[in-house]
């Protein structure tokens, strides 16, 4: 952890990366800047999946029918179209654009994600985010949480300068965010008009990067080059600001997203993350058992 950094200095670029085209779940089609061959994690962050944007025909929608989730949280953010979830502890929700949900698998949770009715029947666009933030060892095993908030519940801010910003985690323009988090996390959707220029504050000790979904932008201090849609920029952990100009013609959508680093050994076997292999095996014992429960109504 960095203990001596000056929290007004703007941070600098790392690198991009950039993200690839992949198949998730029941056959859609994701745009994921981690985990891939570059890059394996963004601790505390495990995967990032672009859901889309992908306009479906009636019938046609697909989405990922019931599978289990233990050791860390997932977090849907849709955009566009509507996902209907359902879940082995009961609960259940329909996703609209603009909503988002926070689900702390934990101990271990059945869960199905399909599109919903409405967009299964009459077909249209489905685009959204799913994140994974990982929970440190000392609670990867508590009980399953679920936290879903509808558009007109997650915070949002704006100013003069044409910055708006949706607030999910964290703070940004003086607005808090609603959701509770098990760690330090800041997630934050911006849209920026041609031109604005933004600084927003990442605590120093954070691991902090952004996600181009639309336009052009320019990010950290010195950097000579914009970044575009599909990238994802690394922040250097050397200050307590990040820094972003919309160097494009059209608005500028990103995702800024930061959490404390989690800094502990991983065990991941697809829906699974723990710290072993051998709660990794528990974890598969327990769910062929039955013990993450059911999906039953
Ligand atoms: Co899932």
């Amino acid at each position: 952890m960095t203990t001596n950094v000056d929290e007004t200095t703007i941070r600098t670029v790392m690198g991009t990366v950039d993200s690839v085209r992949t198949i998730e779940g029941g056959g859609f089609a994701v745009r994921r800047p981690f985990p891939t061959e570059h890059l394996a994690m963004y601790d505390p962050f495990l995967l990032l999946d672009e859901m889309g944007p992908a306009d479906y025909a009636p019938g046609e929608a697909v989405g990922a029918p019931d599978h289990p989730h233990r050791g860390f949280e997932t977090v849907t953010y849709m955009l566009d179209g509507s996902f209907q979830h359902k879940d082995s502890a009961g609960n259940s929700g329909i996703l609209k654009p603009g909503a988002v949900q926070w689900m702390t698998a934990g101990s271990g949770v059945v869960h199905s994600e399909m599109p919903s009715e409405e967009v299964m029947q009459n077909g249209g666009r489905l685009h959204g985010f799913q994140l994974w933030v990982n929970l440190p060892a000392a609670e990867k095993m508590v009980p399953p949480r679920y936290q879903e908030f509808p558009a007109e519940d997650v915070p949002v801010a704006s100013n003069e300068a044409g910055v708006w910003v949706r607030v999910i985690a964290g703070e940004a323009l003086g607005v808090d965010a609603v959701i509770d988090t098990h760690t330090p996390i800041l997630y934050l959707h911006f849209i920026l008009q041609p031109g604005a220029s933004h600084v927003q504050r990442v605590p120093s000790e954070y691991n902090a990067f952004a996600y181009l979904v639309k336009g052009r932008g320019r990010f950290g201090i010195d950097e000579q080059e914009d970044a575009v849609e599909g990238e994802l920029v690394a922040f250097d952990q050397d200050g307590g600001q990040v820094r972003v100009t919309n160097t494009g013609d059209e608005p500028l959508s990103f995702l800024l997203l930061g959490g404390l680093p989690i800094n502990e050994p991983l065990a991941r076997y697809g829906p699974f993350v723990m710290n072993t292999k051998e709660e990794i095996h528990q974890a598969i014992e327990d769910y062929h058992a039955g013990r993450m429960g059911v999906i039953d109504f």
